[in-house]
C-alpha cells in the first residue's frame, strides 16, 4: 500500500534532547548518592518520565515514596527544562529540516508520536510546530511505547490506516511499538539495538530525501 503519512518520534529523531535528559537524570541520580553513566541512560531512550524514575532507582538499589518520587521527577523536569527552553533550529538533528520541508511539500502527512510531555514546548521551541499536521505527545496516551497506542492514536487523527504510515524512531521501544501498530518502521541509530525496524541509519544525516521518496513511491 502506497506511503501517505510518516509518524516522527521526538527525541533522538528531530531533536538531540537525550544530552539533556541524560544531565537531569545524573543530576538526581547524585544528589540521591549514585552515579549514572552514558550505557545506563540507554535505557532510558523512548520511556516516560515515570518509568524512567523507576529505571534510575533501581540502578541506584533506592527507594522513595510516592510522594517523593513526585517531588524527584518534578525536580528533573524543571531541570531538563532550562536546557530545552535555551535550545534553538540549530539543535535539530542532520537533514530533519529539509525532510519535514520535503514531506510538506509532497502532501505527505505529518504526525509526532512521542513520549514527551514537554512535546509541544520543544516544537514551538525550535519553531515547527507548522509542519505536524497532528501531535501525539506523553499528555496523551496512557500506554508507554512498545505499546503501539502512540501510533494507531497518530494514524487515526491523519485519517490513515497503519499500513499507509511510516514510523521513524530511535529507541528499541519505539520500534516494537511500530512494528505491534502494524507499520514500516525506520530506526536511527545502532543496527544491533534497533534489528526489529525495517531499516535502520545510523544518523539521520544518513535519512535522505531520496530514499524517503523511493519508499512513498513503493
Ligand atoms: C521520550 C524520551 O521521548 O520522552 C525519554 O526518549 C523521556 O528519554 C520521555 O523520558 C518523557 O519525556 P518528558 O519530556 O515527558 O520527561
Ligand atoms: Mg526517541
Amino acid at each position: 500500500m502506497n506511503k501517505t503519512a510518516v509518524i516522527f518520534d521526538l527525541d533522538g529523531v528531530i531533536v538531540d534532547t537525550a544530552k539533556y535528559h541524560y544531565l537531569a537524570w545524573k543530576k538526581l541520580a547524585n544528589k540521591l548518592g549514585f552515579d549514572f553513566t552514558h550505557e545506563q541512560n540507554e535505557l532510558l531512550k523512548g520511556v516516560s518520565r515515570v518509568k524512567s524514575l523507576e529505571i534510575l532507582l533501581n540502578i541506584g538499589d533506592v527507594s522513595l515514596s510516592q510522594q517523593e518520587k513526585q517531588q524527584y521527577m518534578h525536580e528533573k523536569n524543571e531541570h531538563y527544562l532550562s536546557f530545552i527552553t535555551q535550545m534553538n533550529e540549530s539543535e535539530m538533528l542532520p537533514n530533519m529540516m529539509t525532510i519535514l520541508k520535503f514531506l510538506k511539500e509532497k502532501g505527505i502527512a505529518i504526525a509526532l508520536g512521542s513520549a514527551s510531555k514537554n512535546a509541544k514546548l520543544i516544537l514551538d521551541t525550535l519553531q515547527i510546530t507548522q509542519y505536524f499536521d497532528e501531535i501525539i505527545d506523553g499528555n496523551e496516551v496512557s500506554k508507554a511505547k512498545p505499546d503501539p497506542e502512540v501510533f494507531i492514536l497518530a494514524a487515526h487523527r491523519l485519517n490513515k490506516k497503519p499500513e499507509e504510515c511510516i514510523v521513524v524512531e530511535d529507541a528499541a521501544a519505539g520500534i516494537d511499538a511500530a512494528n505491534a501498530a502494524n507499520m514500516l518502521c525506520i530506526g536511527i541509530g545502532e543496527k544491533e539495538i534497533l534489528k526489529e525496524a525495517t531499516y535502520v541509519f545510523k544518523s539521520t544525516s544518513e535519512l535522505t530525501t531520496e530514499f524517503l521518496d523511493k519508499l512513498i513511491k513503493k
